[in-house]
């Protein structure tokens, strides 16, 4: 007999997550993009997290949510302004469940309630294909230096079902 998953739950950042988002997000770097990137740029990306503090911030100004799996903290998404994805991060160990997905399909509800008519991000090379999976399309090749590295990626941008003009087109 097949055994079912449990399911992923959803919550909003707290400020005492930030530890933990800290260590999702250097796990999520050092350990699933090392096919596009080499080490010196996943350390110097996963250094955005160093200064706690400062990352906290981060997670703060925007909207961030949490998703858990048996109530730990497995990723997270944040949403910065009204419409730009600016992190989404899943700890290695719970990839390939949907948590990704979850959240991203939180985030698009959310800003489209909100009134936004797309959402953008910045993708990188490795989470593209999920993006592109999404219905997000490729709108230009960014190359950014973080740290003293150069890193590339992908601004895609999606148009959320809610944006459609008013007069009622499916
Ligand atoms: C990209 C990432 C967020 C995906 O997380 P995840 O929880 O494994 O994604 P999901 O389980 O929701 O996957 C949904 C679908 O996308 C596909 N997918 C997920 N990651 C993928 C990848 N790296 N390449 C190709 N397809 C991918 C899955 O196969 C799945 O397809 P299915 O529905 O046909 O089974 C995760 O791998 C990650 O944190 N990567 C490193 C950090 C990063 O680059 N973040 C993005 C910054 S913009």
């Amino acid at each position: 007999m097949g055994q079912t998953l449990p399911k992923p739950g959803l919550r909003p950042f707290l400020p005492a997550d930030t530890p933990v988002l800290a260590a999702i997000f250097a796990a999520s770097i050092e350990q699933l993009t090392g096919d596009d990137y080499n080490e010196a740029q996943q350390e110097a990306w996963a250094s955005a997290a160093d200064d706690e503090e400062q990352f906290g911030k981060r997670l703060a100004s925007g909207l961030t949510l949490i998703a858990t799996l048996q109530n730990s903290a497995v990723g997270f998404a944040a949403l910065r302004g009204a419409d730009h994805i600016d992190m989404l991060y899943v700890h290695p160990g719970a990839v390939g469940q949907g948590v990704a997905s979850m959240l991203c399909e939180a985030l698009e509800k959310l800003a489209g309630g909100r009134g936004a008519k797309s959402l953008t991000v910045d993708a990188s090379d490795n989470a593209r294909e999920f993006f592109a999976m999404r219905g997000y399309v490729a709108k230009q090749r960014n190359s950014v230096t973080v740290n003293g590295e150069w890193l590339v990626n992908t601004t895609m941008q999606k148009t959320l079902a809610g944006g459609a003009s008013p007069g009622g087109a499916t």
